[in-house]
């Protein structure tokens, strides 16, 4: 909540002091630095995750014979115990598979669901203007939780069987009932959190002692939730799904506000859905497909950059202007045209189109397009019915990129009380009331208003690339509205700029979603080249890093493997 909110806070400010054209770019007050990534390599598999001792457990169901989704499950489970801001049971996510021995791609949506009673007023006030407190702070924030049905699918249906979902769960119950020193990013974020976990007095009796965060090194032990990964272990996701730990799930949101019932719980699914393909510079782009705008944004921001030569210009003034007026128009359309697929038509075709594409390409300028001016556009072929990241090989070259998320970190901050699940509040990701913008600041329409059983619309973007139909980069980050653009930068690097994933994971990044106004930059852009945009038009806003790409390369060499260093604790692990 904290980044978020300083994230709007910062934006807002340099808007309204107007970070005006020909103006100087102003720094920060701080300048966090982004460490250079350590390239890792290895021949056998590659885990990379935001937290070193998951990542770990991924390496070690790989080397026990599991396969890259068996490693990535248990992954799943461990970070919901050793990475609580964002690593969960209590929230949903997406994973994209790519399947050596047969060719294929599949994706898992494992996205929240609202209730059955949800309505699409549900977060406005008393006179009908949204209320965040609703959408982000109240039990009515809570999506029924996803990712235990798909982490449990993703097993049944593309795990090597070797290994059984108990064996994927008991390295994370043993995490949680030995407990673990408090280090690293939840170091870090557990005391930006504490307001919103003290609200809760089942949060506070897990994650505070006497009303403050445990100091480095101090052990973190979660025994209601060792417990509930047993349940899961020995009777799979129907222990979480029915019984008593949905009936204590949605007291604890009724309690909250909410007006989730065991009912929701029982009636949630996780779906298998087709993934959304590109091509990009002869490489096949294969990502995640609505209920997130991802893979969609991306392959349509792709499309546009196919248009210029970018490796010839490098990454300078011309390069980074055509990036930014690409994610400028993607945003436009993800705002206006995206919602849940199973309940809005969306043009998907035409937006995948490059046709669309070049038509989008001729509206660029040289000089900034103010996002006033940019309108949705009109894709053709309206078609019928319609937040930690990480990346998995293994030895056969089956590939998982999955992200999976709270919404914001450590979710709405509350633990269902005996179940030691923390909840999130990803139904602020709904639009509360045509053309309000979310926390990330996104705006959004009729497409993404909630509804009976509806998926909000994300961000979220786990991607692989492929080369000649093999994997080639396993990409995804967290970061809410900048993951699309994170993940598209991260790919640019690599295939335009010629980057190692080292350094194409540490690089600076910009970040324009069309609304606001502005071009987020983090720290490391040359002071000449972000004022040379601004002459252009764009209105640069200096940011602090929100995102963290942790990423595989597949290479002549070996895979190498790049964990973002945005944060503290993220690790390559490879074998
Ligand atoms: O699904 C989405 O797009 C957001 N709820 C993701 C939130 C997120 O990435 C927070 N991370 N920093």
């Amino acid at each position: 909540m904290r980044r978020v909110s300083r994230f709007l806070a910062l934006s807002l400010v340099a808007l309204l002091l107007g970070a005006s054209a020909h103006a100087q770019v102003a720094p920060l007050a701080r300048t966090p630095v982004i460490p250079p990534a350590t390239p890792i390599l290895a021949h056998s598999g590659m885990v990379v995750a935001q937290e070193s001792r998951a990542a770990r457990i991924g390496i070690e169901i790989l080397d026990r014979g599991g396969n890259a989704v068996d490693a990535a499950v248990a992954v799943g489970f461990a970070l919901a115990v050793t990475y609580p801001r964002a690593g969960n049971l209590g929230g949903g996510g997406f994973m994209v598979i790519h399947l050596a021995k047969d060719n294929r791609d599949v994706a898992i949506d494992y996205r929240e669901t609202a209730p059955a009673a949800a309505t699409p007023t549900m977060f406005l006030d008393a006179k009908g203007n949204p209320d965040p407190k609703k959408s982000r702070d109240s039990g009515l924030a809570v999506g029924v939780p996803g990712t235990v049905a798909g982490l449990a699918l993703a097993r049944e249906k593309y795990g090597s069987g070797k290994l059984s979902l108990a064996d994927l769960i008991t390295p994370a119950i043993r995490l949680a009932s030995q407990g673990f020193p408090v280090e690293d990013d939840t170091a870090d974020s557990l005391p930006r959190a504490k307001e919103r976990l003290a609200r809760w007095p089942s949060s506070a009796a897990i994650f505070l002692t006497g009303g403050q965060p445990p100091s480095e090194g101090d052990r973190l032990l979660q025994f209601d939730l060792a417990d509930t990964l047993r349940a899961i272990a020995q009777d799979g996701p129907r222990a979480f799904y029915q019984g008593s730990i949905a009936g204590e799930i949605a007291d604890a949101v009724v309690k909250a506000g909410g007006i989730m019932t065991k009912d929701d719980l029982a009636n949630y699914h996780a779906l298998k859905r087709p993934v959304v393909r590109g091509t990009y510079r002869g490489y096949d782009i294969v990502s995640m497909p609505p209920p997130s705008s991802g893979g969609v944004a991306l392959i349509e921001m792709l499309n546009i950059l196919e248009g210029y030569d970018l490796a010839k210009l490098g990454r300078g003034e011309q390069s980074l202007h055509d990036l930014i007026e690409a994610m400028k128009r993607a945003y436009a359309d993800r705002a206006v045209f995206m919602g849940d697929p199973d309940a809005v038509k969306m043009p998907i075709a035409g937006l995948l189109s490059k046709k669309y594409a070049a038509a989008l390409r001729a509206s660029i300028g040289d000089k900034a397009t103010p996002a006033a001016d940019i309108h949705a556009g009109k894709p053709a072929d309206f078609e019928g019915q319609n937040t930690t990241h990480f990346s998995v090989i293994d030895r056969d070259g089956n590939a998982v990129s999955n992200t999976y998320t709270l919404n914001f970190s450590y979710g709405l901050g509350l633990v269902a009380d005996g179940t030691g699940v923390l909840l999130n509040n990803e139904l602020d990701d709904f639009t509360s009331k045509p053309g309000t913008a979310n926390a990330y600041g996104l705006v959004g329409f009729n497409a993404n208003l909630p509804g009976p059983g509806k998926r909000p619309l994300s961000s979220m973007t786990p991607t692989i690339v492929l080369k000649d139909g093999k994997p080639f980069l396993i990409t995804g980050s967290p970061g809410g509205s900048r993951i699309i653009t994170a993940v598209l930068q991260v790919i640019s690097n690599v295939i335009d700029f010629h980057m190692a994933v080292d350094k194409a994971v540490s690089a600076p990044r910009l970040h324009n979603q069309w609304q606001p106004d502005g071009a987020f930059a983090e720290p490391g852009f040359a002071p000449d080249l972000l004022d040379a945009l601004q002459r252009r038009g764009h209105k640069i806003v200096p940011t602090e890093p929100h995102t963290s790409a942790n990423s595989i390369l597949v290479t002549p060499n070996g895979y190498v493997g790049a964990a973002d260093t945005r944060t503290r604790g993220a690790l390559a692990a490879g074998y």
